[in-house]
């Protein structure tokens, strides 16, 4: 174990991995902790670390007769969201990350972050936590160990994925493991007052090197920055790995839809970060008979079987999902998976000591104290919530979860939904007239951008597969991949879907009424599936007729409907340009495959001008 004097609290019977513990030595080493911890995974261990964060004024325990052992987190108002501007991709050459990526030279990256990470976990303890992606043994699960100095970090992680003493006995002595490497950035000097909540707002860097597997982030203690087994692995990391091992690693949820005879289909859904995914996958449909069930709402794992269908497993353990505008009304599971166990972020807090956000109940608390811990009431004129506060819960505590959300085989999948936030032009639903049709669409995704994105709201941009923050490489070789994955022989592949829920009139209301009642949308997409229900052909694609789509109960009239399923052929020859001017960015790099596919459109468009 480590050579440095400092101590070091190990696990019991935890089998020796020599690269590991030379890894731990170095970070430790550089870092300077006072005290490295091993964490086992256990209930204890998160008990303990949860009391420690209580104890310094990170967590606040709410009412145990409201919301049993349950805590609420403040961060600082400088560290609560994703900093896309500060996250690179450190790839050996330029190329390699893109021209949608930050890229930073590997080696002068790592002098700098040498220089931040020197002695930055002094006064502190580091925690080593390993973990893995996916079910213990499945053969699409991957295994990482991250090491941080944050107890909140170490704590979310528990709930977060699988981590554990397991972990390390699957790992073995010789295993293949992603580094993730986490400070606060905030050393303690001796007589130094602790805060509630440290980072290094000025010197945030959440860089990936991909060839290397290893991840550095400095700085935050937010979120997709800091619990590294989420974004920077399963998505930036992971989509490298995917390219070059032939499999998927996509923001995806994973849902399975029952009809009333009992069929079940399994689909996925890519939105860009607070789009809907998580309301998507744990949806209550309003139509009779229909069942959904959640295998996971923010990242997929795909990879073909034997039989050529395309495998999805759900790499996490757990959901760290928005808060504001979850309610009862829209997405009773979520609700319900955080009755209990649940850490809470800048959400505020009710004097009963329970928490509260936006939306969350019809009728605003008289008053409440709010993220800042500030008194708040209806008419102070700000949100008490931030717009990024998130729940952090156990999957497993969600009603809604599929039974086999764990099978280590993962679910084959029958349809891929793409989709964003569009007020303008874009249907309730397409479908693709083939695999790449359904690649260009998911390449042309839009979407106005929202609070899970530090310093940006309501810009329209282009979120290719809803991976622009995410994906490790560059962005043209990964819609190469895509194509690829379309071309493999045998591969019996998933149709693919495009959708909108954020359609609105003249006035800025949605046209369509969203959560339970997607379950229309997703009706006519299993049917599709099996054939069973019409579509019109379209220049953008497969579309349903009025009378096509489920509308029984809703109340909604003809010519809304039409609206919503309507093709506007002058504004899709407008958006070209713009798809063009997208494709563009990518060089060299676009395939072939996404360039034909503009022109195809455009030919479709131009035939079907009046
Ligand atoms: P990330 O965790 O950031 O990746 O977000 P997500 O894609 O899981 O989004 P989520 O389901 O948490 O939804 C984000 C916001 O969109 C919430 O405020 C929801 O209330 C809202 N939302 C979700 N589904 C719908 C819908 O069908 N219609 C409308 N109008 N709003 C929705
Ligand atoms: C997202 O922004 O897409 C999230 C939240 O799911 S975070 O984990 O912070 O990236
Ligand atoms: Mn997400």
């Amino acid at each position: 174990m480590a050579t440095t004097t400092m101590e070091v609290e190990t696990v019991a019977g935890m089998p020796r991995h020599a690269r590991l513990e030379r890894w731990v030595d170095e970070i430790a080493e550089m870092c300077k902790p006072k005290r490295i911890h091993w964490c086992d995974g256990s209930k204890e261990e998160y008990d303990t670390l949860v009391r420690l964060l209580v104890l310094i004024g990170t967590a606040m325990p709410l009412n145990p007769e409201k919301r049993p052992n349950s805590y609420l987190v403040r961060s600082d108002p400088a560290d609560v969201a994703r900093v896309e501007d500060q996250t690179f991709i450190c790839s050996r050459s330029k190329e390699g990350a893109g021209p949608t990526n930050n890229w930073e030279d590997p080696e002068k990256m790592k002098t700098t972050l040498r220089g931040l990470f020197n002695g930055c976990m002094a006064g502190r303890t580091m925690y080593v936590i390993p973990y893995s992606l996916g079910p213990i043994g499945s053969h699409i699960a991957k295994i990482g160990v991250e090491i941080t100095d944050s107890p909140y970090v170490a704590a979310s992680m528990h709930i977060m994925s699988r981590v554990g003493v397991h972990v390390l006995d699957v790992l073995g002595g010789e295993g293949e493991f992603v580094r993730g490497l986490h400070s606060i950035g905030s050393p303690l000097a001796p007589n130094q007052p602790n805060k509630p909540w440290n980072c290094d707002a000025e010197h945030k860097y959440i860089s990936h090197f991909p060839e290397d597997r290893e991840i550095w982030s400095y700085g935050s203690g937010y979120g997709g920055n800091a619990l590294l087994a989420k974004k920077c692995h399963a998505l930036r990391i992971a989509s490298v790995q995917a390219r070059d091992e032939g499999w998927m690693a996509e923001h995806m949820l994973i849902l399975k839809m029952i009809s009333p005879q009992g069929q079940a289909k399994y689909m996925t859904g890519a939105f860009p970060s607070a789009c809907g995914k998580t309301n998507l996958s744990m949806l209550i449909p309003t139509i009779p008979g229909w069942k959904v069930e959640t295998i996971g709402d923010d990242i997929a794992w795909m990879k073909f079987g034997p039989d050529g269908r395309l495998y999805a497993i759900n790499p996490e353990y757990g959901f760290f999902g928005v808060a504001p505008g979850t309610s009862m009304k829209s997405n009773a599971n979520a609700m319900l998976s955080v009755t209990k166990n649940a850490i809470f972020t800048n959400c505020a807090m009710t004097w009963d000591g329970d928490v509260w956000w936006e939306g969350m109940t019809e009728e605003r608390p008289p008053k409440v104290v709010d993220w800042l811990r500030r008194t708040w009431n209806p008419q102070s004129g700000r949100p008490a919530a931030h717009p990024n506060a998130r729940f952090t819960a156990a999957a497993s505590q969600c009603p809604s979860i599929a039974p086999e959300w764990e099978d280590p085989k993962g679910v084959p999948i029958d349809a891929i939904m793409f989709g964003g936030r569009r007020a303008g032009i874009v249907p309730l639903v397409t479908e693709a007239f083939n695999w790449q049709h359904g690649t260009f669409l998911g390449a042309t995704v839009s979407s106005e951008t929202t609070a899970a994105i530090t310093g940006k709201v309501g810009q329209l941009r282009r979120d290719p597969m809803a991976m622009l923050a995410f994906c490790g490489y560059n962005m043209g070789d990964y819609f190469s991949h895509w194509l690829k994955i379309g071309k493999r022989p045998g591969a019996k592949l998933p149709k693919i879907f495009y959708i909108n829920w954020f359609r609105q009139d003249q006035s800025g209301k949605f046209l369509w009424p969203g959560f339970g009642e997607n379950s229309r949308v997703l009706k006519w997409i299993f049917e599709r599936c099996d054939g069973k229900v019409h579509a019109k052909e379209t220049p953008i694609g497969r579309i349903p007729e009025v009378a096509d789509l489920d509308t029984s109960g809703l109340n909604m009239q003809t010519a809304h409907v039409e609206q919503l399923l309507s093709v506007d052929v002058d504004g899709w020859l407008a958006e070209l340009p713009r798809i063009r001017e997208h494709f563009a960015h990518f060089g060299a790099q676009l395939p072939e495959g996404l360039s034909s596919e503009a022109k195809a459109l455009e030919e479709r468009l131009l035939a079907a001008k009046p």
